[in-house]
């Protein structure tokens, strides 16, 4: 196993530390037009649970409540779990600690939910490339046979322009600040990075693109900061 106990503890504390509330994280924007919701309708299966991973503090756990049976969010840190249990209420939705690094978590997951869709946003770009290789393979344990993967990460030109607003005369913008101040190290994924470790792992693509994610910050002349992202949906059996 990867050893994961750094990712708690920069988390937990990041996490401990945050506002609640929607909007108080970079990434936590609107859900609808931070992911192209229309792939969860064109792909994930509406009959099996979905598990989203890495869920933070649920906004898009919540978010996808009404689509399926079962929405588990899991993630390694207990304080977003607490932000994540304060804000989201629905019936069908669950909260569990999982750390993703770790495959006997994934196995009792999944000995919990059966084959199940897999939701994971802007987690794998936070690994190194070994952990996301480990990662995967909890997909894979999580999605079984029958279920499916959609995976929404930084494209590599996300590093660049997150690096131009670290560089900022006045100091990278105050959301950006705030996770660099935790030690979260973001956005370093190759160009097709998922692809080659979901086909490493005896995935099948289903599909793939780029899409650009508002984000919650804005630039120095108060417009949004819209963050270039990839998606990829993908299935086990082919
Ligand atoms: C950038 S946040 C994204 C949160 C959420 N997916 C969203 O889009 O709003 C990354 C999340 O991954 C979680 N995380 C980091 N390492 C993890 C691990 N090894 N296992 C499970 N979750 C992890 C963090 O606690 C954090 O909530």
């Amino acid at each position: 196993m990867v050893s994961s106990a750094a990712y708690g503890e920069v988390w937990d504390s990041y996490w401990r530390d945050l506002p609640a509330g929607q909007g108080e994280a970079l990434w936590d924007g609107d859900p609808e037009s931070s992911v192209p919701y229309s792939l969860v309708s064109a792909h994930l299966d509406p009959g099996l649970p979905l598990i989203d991973v890495g869920c933070g503090n649920g906004t898009h756990t919540g978010a996808l409540a009404d689509r399926f049976p079962l929405v588990l969010g899991v993630d390694i840190s207990d304080a977003a779990l607490d932000h994540a249990r304060a804000a989201v209420a629905e019936d069908r939705v669950r909260f569990r600690r999982m750390d993703v690094l770790d495959p006997a978590d994934a196995a009792s997951v999944h000995r919990l939910t059966g084959d199940s869709n897999v939701y994971a946003r802007g987690l794998l770009h936070l690994f190194t490339p070994l952990e996301r290789a480990a990662a995967v393979t909890a997909f894979a344990m999580l999605n079984g046979t029958t279920g499916r993967l959609l995976s929404y990460e930084p494209a590599p030109a996300a590093g660049q322009l997150l690096a131009e607003l670290v560089a900022r005369p006045d100091g990278p913008p105050p959301k950006v600040a705030r996770i660099l101040r935790y030690g979260v190290q973001p956005a370093d994924l190759r160009e097709h990075e998922t692809e080659d470790l979901l086909l490493d792992a005896g995935y099948h693509i289903v599909a793939a693109g780029s899409h650009l994610w508002r984000s919650t910050e804005s630039t120095a002349a108060d417009a949004p900061v819209d963050i270039p992202m990839r998606y990829v949906v993908a299935r086990r059996t082919a």
